[in-house]
């Protein structure tokens, strides 16, 4: 957000971002899926409070998110969460510039919560409303406490989605290459269910992985666009090595896990590359909830001795939280003023 907003109310004209000669200080809210959370965030790098109600316990006895059941999960814990970012940053309402939310993609009866819930405080307190998307908001992430700057080249790998997007400036960006059917994050989800890990997932098979030797199984890479991703068939690959590995006898777990985790990361830092070198951009961000993983982590930072800058959020900005919401608020010119606007799902 850069430039002149209406508070809903007064119509008062305010001029808030990173433009702006003031700092400018957003609460956000987040509550796409699993989370709620709030957050202050001051000039979009300075988190003054981050809280994160997670509902992992609730969707584990499921083995994955039940929607309905995640809307009234953040229906109870949404004022407590907000209440609690509030008292964390020392505040007031009267010192927040303006009140952001997710708006999309995510669960719309969850997104609707966090997004209603700051909808109500833009107009009890007079302030503007910011609608952020979310996916916007994890490369974000990589502006709390680091001086990054445009242009770098993000990999954006979540739950929902895989993205490699060039962002020239605060307010450009273009999505290059994404994948064709699965999400990293989907795939991590999946595979560990073959392997019977508990939800969620990704971070359980991240910790399998390092205990295997990751050279055992080899599976091979998809053929799709230059720039594009495809996990299906190696999500299938895994399903039927496990299958034989099975009639064998018992299942070496480690070692499957650590060599698909080995093919994913693989083609995640290759294709990232040639998107950099492509465009002669010498910086690479990672963003999104399998960020986190150990392995791309370190294969991404290796780049550094190749010359490159390398970023990636601190591990509790990479999952979902709402200080991204507030940094994206504060740097992107996209987002939307309107008090009116309404969530979505896909995109
Ligand atoms: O960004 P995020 O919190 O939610 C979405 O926007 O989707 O990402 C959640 C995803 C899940 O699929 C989860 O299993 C995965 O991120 N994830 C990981 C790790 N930590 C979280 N995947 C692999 N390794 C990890 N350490
Ligand atoms: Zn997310």
């Amino acid at each position: 957000m850069t430039g002149k907003f209406t508070a809903p109310l007064s119509e008062k004209e305010i001029i808030l971002g990173y433009k702006s000669p003031k700092d400018t200080i957003i609460l956000a809210t987040e509550t796409s899926c699993d989370e709620t959370a709030c957050a202050v965030v001051k000039n979009g790098r300075e988190v003054l409070a981050n809280v994160v109600a997670t509902q992992i316990k609730t969707h584990r006895q499921f083995g994955g998110v039940v929607p309905e059941v995640a809307a009234r999960e953040h229906l109870d814990a949404i004022n407590l969460v907000i209440d609690e970012a509030l008292n964390q940053s020392g505040l007031s309402f009267s010192q927040i510039d303006a009140i952001a939310a997710t708006q999309g993609p995510g669960l719309v009866g969850a997104l609707l919560v966090g997004f209603n819930a700051a909808k109500a405080l833009s107009l009890a307190y007079d302030k503007p409303f910011l609608a952020v998307n979310h996916l916007k908001g994890h490369v974000c992430a990589n502006y709390i406490d680091t001086d990054l700057k445009p242009p770098f080249v993000a990999l954006l790998v979540s739950g929902g989605h895989t993205q490699i997007i060039k962002v020239e400036s605060y307010e450009n960006q273009e999505i290059v290459g994404e994948t064709i059917d699965d999400a990293v994050g989907e795939a991590y989800d999946k595979v560990a269910r073959l392997m019977g890990l508990e939800y969620p997932g990704g971070p359980n098979l991240d910790k399998l992985a390092q205990k295997g030797d990751k050279y055992r199984f080899k599976f091979t890479e998809a053929k799709v666009g230059e720039f594009d991703f495809s996990f299906s068939g190696l999500k299938t690959a895994v399903l039927r090595l496990i299958q034989s590995l099975e009639k064998e006898g018992e299942l070496p777990k480690e070692d499957i896990a650590a060599s698909f985790q080995e093919a994913v990361t693989k083609v995640l830092l290759k294709k990232t590359l040639a998107v950099a070198q492509k465009y002669s951009i010498k910086t690479v961000v990672l963003a999104g909830g399998v960020a986190a993983n150990s392995e791309i982590r370190r294969k991404f930072f290796e780049l550094k001795e190749q010359g490159y800058e390398v970023y990636a959020p601190q591990m509790r900005f990479c999952t979902d939280n709402a200080s991204m919401i507030a940094s994206a608020a504060y740097f992107l010119s996209d987002v939307s003023s309107d008090i009116d606007s309404e969530v979505f799902s896909r995109k």
